[in-house]
């Protein structure tokens, strides 16, 4: 039986699954494994089910030489040296499409929570600080009636722009590539460049996938072109922000606020975010719905059991020949 790994831990039904076809290697105790054990655990193996903190690199792959398929267990696939895998003719799968609607929620939530000082409400009142009511406490930014700057417009972008066409927000967006009239009509939706998105936007929202291109995408000049109430969620990647130039922003009331579910260099993150009542922070769980995680989980398993089990082509093919 041909060997598969499954580095982090995922629902019993999806390893029940791999085990009808395969001799599985899963990491049901959750452990984080040094590198060094995880390069160990993968020899021998002919597709691996990672997780995003999976540093799939030529080292990676080194130590799997009969590896077939990394069937990756998010949609992002930053934490894939693609390029290395093609090199070696190993196919990379993602699980898009799955996680869409459960992270469109998030992004709601991540925005009124910022806009709305949820979180630092919550802090004044669990701190026993609550003494009496302010006519004027904790005020914070209108949704409805605001624009909202989504840059990218793929389907979690499209999905949060209906969300918000129902909290009557005004939608722009900025994204590579400019999506259908008929699209954007649908949604309510106009095109802008990104300076204009920068200006005009309420909330700016960021849902593009993280690349060297987009490193960085927002840094000092760009949050000085947001307006001085205006508020930035990130739920896409780490390293979109400059998050040492968001920090000083936030500090110096250049924008109003930030939800940020990523972080550069995370789990760890600029201790210094912790000191701001301005920001809105979470440990990257846009999809960390139950009915979701099941369901990424599943999906990067039909990629590897399609491929090697049935010699087909994969699901959802990262970097097809
Ligand atoms: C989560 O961040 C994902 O990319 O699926």
């Amino acid at each position: 039986m041909k060997k598969i790994v499954v580095t982090r831990e995922v629902f019993t039904e999806t390893i029940d699954f791999l085990k009808s076809h395969f001799d599985v290697a899963s990491n049901q105790e959750d452990r984080l494994f040094r590198r060094n054990e995880l390069l160990s655990l993968i020899s021998g193996a002919e597709g691996i089910q990672t997780g995003s903190g999976d540093q799939v690199n030529d080292e990676f792959l080194d130590a799997a030489p009969q590896v077939k398929i990394v069937a990756n267990t998010a949609v992002g696939y930053n934490n894939i040296d693609v390029d290395a895998c093609s090199r070696r003719g190993v196919i990379v799968t993602n699980t898009p499409g799955v996680l869409d609607e459960c992270v469109a929620d998030y992004a709601m939530g991540l925005m009124i929570a910022a806009c709305r000082r949820i979180g630092e409400g919550e802090r004044f009142l669990r701190s026993g600080q609550w003494k009496a009511v302010y006519f004027k406490q904790m005020l914070g930014v209108d949704i409805h009636g605001g624009t909202l700057g989504l840059v990218g417009f793929g389907r979690i972008g499209q999905a949060i722009a209906r969300r918000a066409n129902g909290f009557g927000m005004r939608v722009i967006y900025h994204a590579r590539s400019r999506v259908s009239e008929d699209v954007e009509q649908n949604l309510n939706a106009t095109y802008v460049d990104k300076s204009h998105l920068l200006q005009e936007s309420d909330v700016v929202l960021l849902i593009l996938p993280y690349s060297k291109d987009t490193h960085h995408f927002i840094g000092a000049r760009e949050l000085r072109q947001m307006k001085p109430r205006s508020v930035l969620v990130n739920i896409a990647r780490g390293g979109i922000v400059d998050d040492n130039a968001l920090i000083m922003a936030l500090r110096d009331r250049v924008i109003f606020a930030a939800g940020l579910d990523v972080y550069e260099g995370e789990p760890a993150l600029n201790p210094e975010f912790l000191e701001l009542e301005n920001v809105v922070l979470s440990p990257h769980i846009g999809s960390a719905s139950e009915p979701t995680r099941r369901a990424m989980a599943m999906t990067a398993a039909k990629n590897l059991v399609a491929v090697l089990a049935h010699g087909q082509a994969p699901l959802n093919w990262v970097n097809p020949r």
